[in-house]
């Protein structure tokens, strides 16, 4: 890709390896880029959508939103600022944003960081250690969180963790009571072929059937017909931070942007120290973001919710796979 003006552009190979580490529901990926005349398009893969655990495409948006987010970034970390239209055009869906690099003085030292970070972040679905994420932190998260339209809410008060607990608990049951949720994500979890999507038994907790983990608010249960390949300490008592995204109005925009949020909630977590995973059995499917949103009192919409805590001691489960890069950027 060259500038507007002839000068070599931006190295998208590696801005779009980069975007590509961006969390995805079940690892599924549903992104593509299309380079052409100075600009870079990403777009929404519809093929790796799921169709039961996401049929109205809400975490496919989520997911697409954090890539977005990611590319933005790699971008500026490369020293140009990537001038953005975010649905450009209504008849086009899936083309979810036109960016425009244009050259800056410098890289972006920041955005370096947050890009390094990024590379570096998993889905950390282990028990936190012990210690509360400090309340400073969660400022700092929340100030990053909080975007146009989009906003982050850390409930602390005991009565709506509760019902917070509850909401997810139902949610959780109803995704594991049906089968085809279950063949589907069985689908989706990797044994020791090498893969380049999907999600690994070894990013995986064993929960050995006759000892629970210790929490009121479970996570998603990969544990499909085989075991997971992560060993967790048994017995420990979890009380994980959770993020929720909400947005004042909602639609496909709001979606990406609460993905575009969660994204940056991540990276800066992973910079402060803090494991991320998201959590996002009350929010996959509109049913249930509608009856949360009526459970909690919330006025805005709930799109995405995040668990947070301590690095466990232990050393983290390999990076997931991702597709090659010449499998997602297309050059025109
Ligand atoms: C919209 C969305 C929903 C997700 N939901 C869950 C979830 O409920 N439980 C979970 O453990 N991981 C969840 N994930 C995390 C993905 O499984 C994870 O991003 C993917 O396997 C890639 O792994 P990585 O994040 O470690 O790179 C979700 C990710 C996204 C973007």
């Amino acid at each position: 890709m060259s500038s507007p003006d002839g000068s070599a552009g931006p190295d998208l190979e590696a801005v779009v390896e980069a975007a590509g580490r961006a969390p995805s529901i079940h690892n599924t990926q549903p992104w593509r880029w299309v380079a052409r005349d100075g600009v870079l398009d990403v777009r929404a893969d519809r093929n790796r959508q799921l169709h039961v655990a996401d049929r109205d495409g809400h975490s496919l948006l989520i997911s697409c939103g954090a890539a977005l987010e990611l590319t933005e970034l790699a971008l500026a970390a490369q020293g140009w600022a990537p001038e953005a239209a975010v649905l450009p055009d209504p008849a086009d869906p899936d083309l979810l944003a036109r960016l425009r690099p244009v050259r800056q003085d410098r890289p972006d030292e920041l955005a370096l960081r947050r890009i390094e970070a990024a590379l570096g972040r998993r889905s950390e679905r282990r028990p936190f250690g012990p210690e509360p994420v400090a309340g400073d932190v969660v400022e700092r998260l929340a100030e990053i969180g909080n975007g146009e339209g989009v906003y982050v809410h850390f409930p602390t008060r005991a009565d709506e963790n509760l019902d917070l607990a509850v909401a997810i608990s139902q949610a959780d049951r109803s995704g594991r009571d049906d089968p085809a949720y279950a063949a589907e994500m069985a689908a989706w979890v990797r044994a020791d072929d090498p893969a380049h999507d999907g999600v690994p038994m070894a990013s995986i907790p064993r929960v050995p059937a006759g000892e629970p983990r210790h929490t009121d608010i479970p996570l998603r249960d990969f544990e499909v017909g085989v075991a997971g390949g992560q060993l967790i300490t048994p017995g420990v008592d979890e009380h994980p931070q959770i993020a929720v995204i909400l947005t004042e109005t909602d639609g496909d925009l709001e979606q990406l942007r609460a993905g575009q949020a969660m994204m940056r909630l991540m990276v800066q977590a992973e910079l402060e120290g803090i494991a991320s995973c998201p959590l996002s059995q009350s929010v996959d499917l509109l049913a249930f973001r509608t009856r949360l949103r009526t459970l909690m009192g919330w006025t805005g919409y709930p799109q995405m919710m995040l668990r947070l805590g301590q690095r466990p001691a232990e050393p983290p489960a390999p990076l997931t796979p991702r597709r090659p890069v010449s499998e997602v950027l297309t050059r025109e």
